[in-house]
């Protein structure tokens, strides 16, 4: 649980006075590779801040995350989504315990979404989010910034170098960006498990991260940063099943006992739904940053539909990069030429699924 001490530091997300068109329009702003003759210079490990919403495949996502040497995994924050913050930090604070890495920041964020009534989903995540599997309690400590905090501090300490990987609501990302809009240029990526351009899992058209906070995922898609969105598209194409299961079972350890629980969790329950094997959603946002090459991305402009009686927290991706210009003359509109979109986003649409799922095989194996 957070202490009040904490608490009281929180700059919560609570100011409705103000409509988020002005929020964004006040916003305005819009790969190092080394070589050394013929031979490749040793690539440093990415810097990444992980907020996530802990979560089965947060969970999954993490492990793969902690055991990838590509990757320097300098902190975690905690969103609300998949449950309430207090328990996302307090699994969260446990999984980095089991990896025994204390040294990792962890720090809760905001207690719900900016404008939206906050949704859980322990209906598919289990009771304690985490495919009601106890893990023992934690060694580690959380950290007492506040998330969105933590995250403006690193990013000046390291510009250009961060890599944000948000698994979950865009909430705290978002509040890092109204708060200090200048950490925008200093970010090197952010590579966001959200949205979809070819229909939900909410409904029928919102993936459920965008959905439990579209203003937020407005605000992060709209920033001008270097965007990969690695929705449903490519999530629903990468499923673990009950052959990746048995394969990862051959192997022991705290952690691998631990993937294979909570696989199994979802492995169950995706059958008891219908489908062969669980969409490895978040994992593949991380798999995105170990592995860029995993992915086939295009280049389009997206918008997060924050009203529409259907549509609230689509991703609406205009796949031409133009549209029409229509001119009003007199009572009706003529359609006068194309005029062009800059595209903000690298929108996964392929994936090789079955080289990252062993990817993610054999980093937990044996750990
Ligand atoms: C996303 O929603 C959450 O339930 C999962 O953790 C994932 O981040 C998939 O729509
Ligand atoms: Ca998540």
């Amino acid at each position: 649980m957070l202490n009040s001490a904490i608490e009281t530091k929180r700059w919560r997300a609570t100011s409705r006075a103000c409509a988020i068109g002005t929020i964004i329009a006040l916003l305005g702003f819009a790969a190092t590779t080394a070589h050394a003759g013929l031979v490749a210079a040793p690539t440093a490990p990415k810097k990444v801040i992980i907020d996530t919403d802990p979560g089965t495949d947060d969970a999954v996502a993490i492990m793969l995350a902690l055991n990838s040497p590509e990757l320097d995994v300098r902190a975690l924050t905690v969103v609300p989504g998949n449950v309430v913050v207090e328990q996302g930090l307090e699994n969260a604070l446990r999984m980095v315990s089991l990896a025994n890495r204390c040294d990792i920041p962890v720090a809760g964020g905001a207690q719900h979404p900016l404008f939206q009534k906050l949704i859980t989903a322990e209906f598919w995540h289990g009771k304690n989010g985490l495919a009601n599997v106890e893990l023992p309690a934690s060694k580690c400590k959380a950290d007492a910034r506040f998330g969105p905090d933590l995250i403006i501090q690193m990013v000046h300490q390291y510009p250009h170098e961060i890599t944000l990987l948000p698994i979950g609501p865009e909430t705290n990302i978002a509040l890092a960006v109204l708060k200090d809009p200048s950490i925008v240029p200093l970010v090197k990526e952010v590579i966001v498990m959200g949205g979809s351009i070819s229909g939900g899992n909410v409904n029928a058209a919102a993936e459920a991260n965008i959905y439990n906070d579209p203003e937020a995922a407005q605000i992060v898609f709209q920033a001008g940063w270097p965007l990969t969105m690695a929705g449903l598209d490519v999530g629903n194409m990468t499923l673990f099943t009950r052959k990746h299961l048995a394969e990862l079972a051959k192997t022991h350890g705290p952690e691998n006992d631990f993937m294979v629980q909570v696989n199994t969790f979802l492995v169950d329950l995706s059958e008891k739904f219908g489908s062969p094997g669980s969409p490895m959603y978040d994992s593949l946002a991380i798999g995105t940053a170990i592995d860029p090459t995993i992915m086939k991305t295009e280049a389009m402009r997206v918008e997060v539909e924050t009203r529409g009686e259907f549509s609230r927290g689509e991703t609406l991706a205009n796949r031409r990069n133009e549209f029409e210009k229509n001119v009003l003359h007199g009572d009706h509109y003529v359609i006068e030429g194309l005029e062009k979109v800059t595209p903000n986003v690298q929108v996964c649409t392929g994936v090789d699924s079955e080289r990252f799922i062993q990817l993610f095989i054999s980093r937990v194996q044996g750990k």
